[in-house]
């Protein structure tokens, strides 16, 4: 019999494949596009997803709770499955093939399983609690890079373009410091990429607890650091998030501080 954990996340990573094939489906093709604010934007992909991870979920658990980007709120409870079905929507929309389906489930408040899927790039990456990340299920690790002026940094920015304002001074005080930043829309990968190294480290100021609940545990596990852009232990319920690989996160947080 597979242990609980296992269980978890193998129900994680069904549901996260399941969105991720729906998007590879119809990638490219026009959407029904619908705005939830001035640039925030959401299409018939997003809610299909959702729809496709809830049914999983609720096949096997149907007395879970369940926090989604689309579809509000279900229950409350010792498990919550913490869902953002479609995570790059707006690089979806424009046909730009960078986006994921991410998929988390918290146990008594603690995240404990996480599968985010890349279906563009067939990219797993996956957590348990205390055992380690993976991508594609060989084991991944933070990055080595010690010093700020040779790392590459990723960043996203508010769908509120008044808040975007205030990203910009924590913007341009790092810009003078590294080595490079992208910006490429999708928290989700963003965090796994600073898990398996790709970037060193990332922070943004307005994410919600499904941008980033399965990336968390992946950064945590692959050896990484997550806390408030002051440092201090924050939760993912926060809007604002820094993550590292640990060598650069005091570096960053004075750098960020600056605001420049
Ligand atoms: C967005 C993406 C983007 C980040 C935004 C998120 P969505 O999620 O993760 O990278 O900058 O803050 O809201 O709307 O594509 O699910
Ligand atoms: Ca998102
Ligand atoms: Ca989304």
């Amino acid at each position: 019999m597979m242990k609980e954990s296992d269980e978890f996340l193998d129900i994680a990573v069904k549901a996260a494949r399941a969105a991720g094939a729906i998007q590879k489906e119809h990638f490219g093709a026009s959407h029904d596009i619908q705005y939830k604010g001035e640039s925030n934007l959401v299409t018939e992909i997003d809610l299909a997803c959702e729809y496709a991870i809830k049914q999983i979920v609720f096949e096997k658990w149907p007395d879970h709770a369940f926090l989604g980007e689309e579809g509000g709120s279900k229950g409350s409870g010792e498990y919550l499955w913490i869902v953002d079905p479609l995570d790059g929507t707006t690089n979806y929309a424009h046909n730009y093939p960078h986006f994921c389906a991410s998929v988390a489930l918290q146990k008594g408040g603690q995240i404990v399983a996480g599968a985010v899927y890349d279906p563009m790039r067939d990219e797993l990456y996956t957590a348990k609690r205390g055992d380690g990340a993976f991508l594609n299920g060989k084991p991944i690790h933070i990055s080595a890079i010690s010093k700020l002026e040779q790392a590459m940094l990723v960043t996203g920015f508010p769908y509120d373009l008044a808040r975007r304002e205030k990203a910009l001074p924590r913007f341009n005080a790092m810009q003078r410091r590294v080595q490079a930043i992208r910006r490429d829309g999708s928290a989700a990968l963003n965090l796994c990429y600073v898990a398996c190294g790709r970037f060193d480290g990332f922070w943004e100021i307005s994410l919600h607890a499904w941008d980033i609940a399965a990336g968390w545990l992946i950064i945590e596990e692959s050896g990484g650091k997550i806390t408030g852009l002051d440092g201090n232990p924050t939760s993912i319920y926060s809007e604002e998030i820094l993550a590292s690989n640990g060598l650069l996160h005091d570096e960053m947080v004075r750098t960020l501080g600056i605001r420049a």
